[in-house]
């Protein structure tokens, strides 16, 4: 079974192009099973706003209060998911949403409580449950919210979500889809990164924000999967078996 996981930005939900939705349909068509994970980071903010909580990001993590993570979780669950569900069902994808802290599909621990609050790493899947839905045809849409311990649950970055959920299934492709081309220096795309490579462009400042959590995921991803992007939902990602935005590639050995 070819699998892939992909991981979609809130970032650009409202903006998912005709052909990002041709290239899942094509990437189906050619045999693959597909988990899906997605973020939610501006619908968050806007809720944030509408209640007057500040919100704050260290290294591209949210900041998660109790407040701040029963907005995430309102937003992820009943909103966020409803609406990818709901457009991937009506191009023909039999989507099905599934909150990830049922069942501990992911389970997660505290990064580091006094810093960031009700911030989660993923600590294990329940890649069984993930099975079954791919076996019988169905492409689940996870929420990164995960089971938390005793009781609680917790906010996970959502490519770091998708990056557990590849390496548990032991995913052949981790596509982490945006609201841009992929890497970009003086706004040009970089088509392909080793890891060397990528902590440069961190070290000087290219890559901030919301692609520090994209990065670090891709370059840990690349111990388990064989293929790892960063590509636009604006574009098409997948054509006739080739894939487009930025390669995340081991370094050569020489
Ligand atoms: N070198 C870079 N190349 C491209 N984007 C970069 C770079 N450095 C920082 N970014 C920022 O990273 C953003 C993507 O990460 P962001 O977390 O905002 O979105 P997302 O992960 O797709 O959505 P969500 O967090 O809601 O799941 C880009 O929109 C851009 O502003
Ligand atoms: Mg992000």
């Amino acid at each position: 079974m070819k699998t892939v996981v992909v991981k979609c930005g809130g970032s650009v939900l409202k903006e998912l192009s005709q052909s990002f939705f041709d290239s899942m349909n094509a990437l189906i068509a050619d045999g693959y099973k597909i988990v899906f994970v997605h973020g939610g980071g501006p619908e968050i903010n806007a809720m944030l706003e509408k209640m007057n909580v500040k919100s704050e990001f260290k290294n591209g993590l949210r900041v998660t209060s109790e407040e701040v993570l029963q907005a995430a979780e309102l937003v992820l669950s009943g909103s966020m998911n409803r609406k990818l569900v709901r457009m991937l069902e009506s191009q023909g994808i039999p989507a099905i949403g599934v909150q990830s802290s049922d069942q501990g599909i992911l389970q997660a621990d505290f990064i580091n409580q006094k810093e960031l609050g009700f911030v989660g790493d993923v600590t294990a899947v329940n890649k069984e449950v993930l099975q079954l839905f791919l076996e019988a045809g169905l492409l689940p849409v996870l929420t990164p919210i995960a089971k938390g311990p005793d009781g609680t649950v917790l906010n996970v970055n959502a490519d770091h979500a998708a990056g557990a959920a590849a390496y548990a299934l032991q995913a052949d492709h981790l596509l982490m889809v945006t609201d841009v081309p992929g890497v970009l220096k003086d706004g040009e795309l970089i088509p392909s990164l080793t890891a060397s490579e990528t902590n440069e462009l961190i070290d000087s400042g290219v890559i901030s924000g919301g692609m520090i959590p994209k990065v670090h995921t891709a370059l840990k991803a690349l111990e388990s999967c064989g293929h790892v992007h960063i590509v636009s939902g604006k574009k098409p990602f997948y054509e006739n078996e080739t894939w487009h935005g930025t390669l995340f590639q081991k370094e050569e050995t020489v």
